[in-house]
């Protein structure tokens, strides 16, 4: 769905590239997370996916970027938009309405769709993703939670293959966290949609994604399946990512010798693992 190959950018006048020589390939349907320090490219990477780079954002391009089988440099933006949706990392900036039935009708209507299709679509986001209640309500008044699903209804409206957002739970409490991360994985596995976020709570990663992309200085340092790359934990916390306790208690076994065959990732995973070793 996505296929990134050998890209390497650097924004306008920038001392070294933001991506070097990344390559990777998101298969439709998969559920992707980003990770990596502060700096170490994970945004850029998403705006390489998007087309926001290079059409947005200039600088200088190399590689290619294949979005549904469309090359994104020879893509104009809006016609990427029917394929890929994004939640960009400052919500209220993204926000264009003052009310939410507004704020999803915005975008149906910017897309050109049918007149009589919109309310039924309206109805279909807002239900989607449990928000059906706030319909209504002033976008002002909502809590950051809210507004992150409003945000997500108004992409979700448009029917997208491919959904990318960019920390996504950053300003959220611990528990409209994983609200939003067990919406996006009911959206993935009930239809199918492409997932790719970037997040730096490596816990909802380790929980949700199904596979994880780790990048370090514009790098992309590993690429697979979240327990692969998880069992990397050492080089993990070099590059400066932290990974969830259980998985470093689970290396930590490995590395004494007892028969860890699946890392933990959580602490009912932890749980299982060390009564198996006690058994
Ligand atoms: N608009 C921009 N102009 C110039 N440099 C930028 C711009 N946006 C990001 N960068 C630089 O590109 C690198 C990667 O940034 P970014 O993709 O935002 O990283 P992350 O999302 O992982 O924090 C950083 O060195 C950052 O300073
Ligand atoms: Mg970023």
């Amino acid at each position: 769905m996505i296929d990134v190959k050998d890209v390497t950018f650097s924004y306008a006048g920038a001392a070294r590239p933001a991506l070097d020589g990344v390559s990777l390939a998101v298969a439709e349907g998969d559920f992707l997370g980003i990770i990596g320090p502060s700096g170490a490219g994970k945004s850029t990477l998403m705006y390489a996916m998007n087309g926001v780079v290079p059409h947005y954002h200039q600088g200088e391009f190399y590689g290619e970027v294949r979005l549904a089988g469309a090359d994104t440099h020879e893509t104009s933006l809006t016609d990427l938009s029917h394929t890929v949706a994004t939640v960009f990392q400052d919500v209220d900036a993204q926000m264009v309405a003052a009310e939410v039935e507004d704020e999803v009708l915005f975008g149906l209507e910017n897309f050109g769709v049918p007149h009589d299709e919109i309310p039924a679509r309206v109805d279909e986001a807002l239900a989607l993703v449990g928000i059906s209640d706030l319909r209504e309500r002033a976008i002002a008044s909502l809590s950051g939670g809210q507004k992150q699903k409003v945000a997500l209804a108004a992409v979700l409206a448009l029917r997208p293959r491919v959904l990318v957002l960019d920390e996504p739970t950053g300003a959220l409490d611990p528990a409209s966290s994983r609200q939003v991360f067990s919406l996006l994985a009911d959206l993935n596995e009930r239809s199918g949609i492409t997932v790719v976020v970037v997040e730096q709570k490596i816990g909802l990663l380790a929980e949700y994604a199904r596979r994880l992309a780790v990048l370090d200085e514009g790098r992309l340092a590993y690429c697979g399946e979240r327990r692969e790359v998880l069992a990397h934990a050492d080089d993990l916390l070099r590059i400066g990512v932290n990974v969830p306790r259980a998985t470093t208690l689970s290396c930590m076994l490995r590395d004494e010798g007892f028969p860890v065959g699946r890392l933990a990732c959580n602490v009912d995973e932890a749980q299982e693992l060390i009564e198996g070793i006690v058994a």
